[in-house]
């Protein structure tokens, strides 16, 4: 990864050969976005996708700064939420564009969430076999994780995310203005995600946010760059590596593997937002590699101690979970689509900053982890 943290805006530049583009994130950038389109689009026309709750924060200065560089625009609004996600939602998205006259030079712009740019990146990557799109990620998950990368996609009746395409945006605008409006607790689900960098592996990282992460969920633009940054450079790095997750990009499902058994145990739905789920999978992954002897305990301690502080769930506590079992449970795990071969695939740490991937591990030690997790 080229990476210029210190430019305005920072600019990070995510390596995959002819299919190379730039991140770029800093306060405000909305403003300028036509500019930052400019140079990347083959024709001077886009279609915005956008969803109903930022539409009407952040579609009108989109379309001024759009103006102001003599690019024409379209936009589509999509119903907010993960139930957009779906074959019926993209085949309307897809007859719109066709109706709208989409060709080959126009660029798809998707201004949202993880949802949006999943759906739109998709569409883009199936209309006209194939048209250019560009992410402006409005929440921090979409920002630090799903707007990079270039996996696209929408659920199916047998799961989340089965359907889909690799397809690399052209470029990708995070501009951390746009998360003054998003609500607090999207916000801190987010931040989960942002924190897993740091337990990944990057010590430093993890440090510098348990001294800092209230300045980024309060809005201080500085601590938002800084952490955002780095998790996209962390993320290029594994994906311009491993841009099909064979390896590496593995490390990425840390605290995946149990946050998606608790999401399929709650429906995938607002009684646990995934990012949610992602924290308390990260809390069992350290307390597991602590029992097994990995990891230190200090290191499971200040795991769980940092995300509880900053209001994040951290057990099964809060949750329905009177009808659970640790077998129900286990059971999601080994149907995971990261399943090889039938044994789930752990990411455990021999400490913070510390992650590899194993399919070793013994279905006895995770079986007692869960039964005391219901417990407690
Ligand atoms: N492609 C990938 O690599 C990848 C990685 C991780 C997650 N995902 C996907 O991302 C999705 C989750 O993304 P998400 O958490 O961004 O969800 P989301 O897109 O549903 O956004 C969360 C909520 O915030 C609203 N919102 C978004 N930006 C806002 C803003 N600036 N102000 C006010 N409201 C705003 C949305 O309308 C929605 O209600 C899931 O579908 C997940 O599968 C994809
Ligand atoms: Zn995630």
């Amino acid at each position: 990864v080229n990476a210029d943290p210190q430019s305005e805006p920072a600019r990070l530049e995510v390596g995959l050969g002819a299919r190379s583009y730039d991140i770029l994130v800093g306060a405000g950038l909305l403003a300028d976005a036509g500019t930052y389109l400019s140079g990347v689009l083959a024709a001077p026309r886009v279609v915005v996708v956008t969803d109903g709750n930022v539409a009407p924060h952040h579609l009108a200065p989109l379309e001024a700064a759009l103006d102001a560089a003599a690019i024409q625009h379209a936009a589509i609004v999509l119903e907010a939420g993960e139930q957009t996600k779906d074959f019926s939602h993209l085949q309307d998205l897809v007859g719109k564009l066709l109706g709208q006259g989409v060709d080959r030079g126009t660029t798809l712009v998707a201004l949202g969430g993880g949802v949006v740019g999943d759906i739109t990146g998709f569409a883009a990557a199936i209309v006209l076999r194939g048209i250019d799109f560009v992410q402006i990620p409005t929440t921090l998950l979409a920002q630090v994780d799903s707007s990079v990368g270039g996996k696209t996609g929408i659920n199916a009746e047998n799961g989340k995310n089965l359907v889909g395409a690799f397809h690399q945006p052209k470029l990708v605008i995070a501009d951390t203005e746009t998360l003054n409006t998003l609500a607090p607790r999207e916000l801190r689900a987010g931040y989960a995600e942002v924190v897993k960098y740091g337990l990944i592996g990057d010590r430093v990282f993890f440090d510098w946010l348990a001294e800092n992460a209230s300045r980024i969920l309060n809005g201080d633009a500085d601590a938002r760059r800084h952490a955002v940054v780095t998790s996209c450079l962390a993320k290029a790095d594994v994906v311009s590596e491993d841009e099909h997750e064979h390896g590496r990009r593995a490390l990425l499902n840390l605290g995946h593997t149990f946050g998606h058994a608790l999401e399929a145990e709650t429906g995938f739905g607002d009684e646990l937002l995934h990012g949610e789920a992602v924290a308390i999978g990260m809390v069992l992954a350290f307390e597991l590699s602590a029992r097994l002897g990995l990891c230190p305990e200090a290191d499971a301690v200040a795991v769980r101690g940092h995300l509880q502080d900053l209001g994040l769930p951290v057990g099964l506590g809060g949750l329905k979970h009177d009808a659970w079992s640790a077998e129900i449970l286990l059971s999601h795990m080994a149907s995971d689509k990261k399943v090889r071969g039938g044994k789930p695939t752990f990411i455990l740490a021999r400490g913070i900053g510390a992650a590899f991937s194993t399919d070793d591990v013994d279905t006895g030690a995770v079986r007692a982890l869960l039964e005391d997790a219901l417990a407690a």
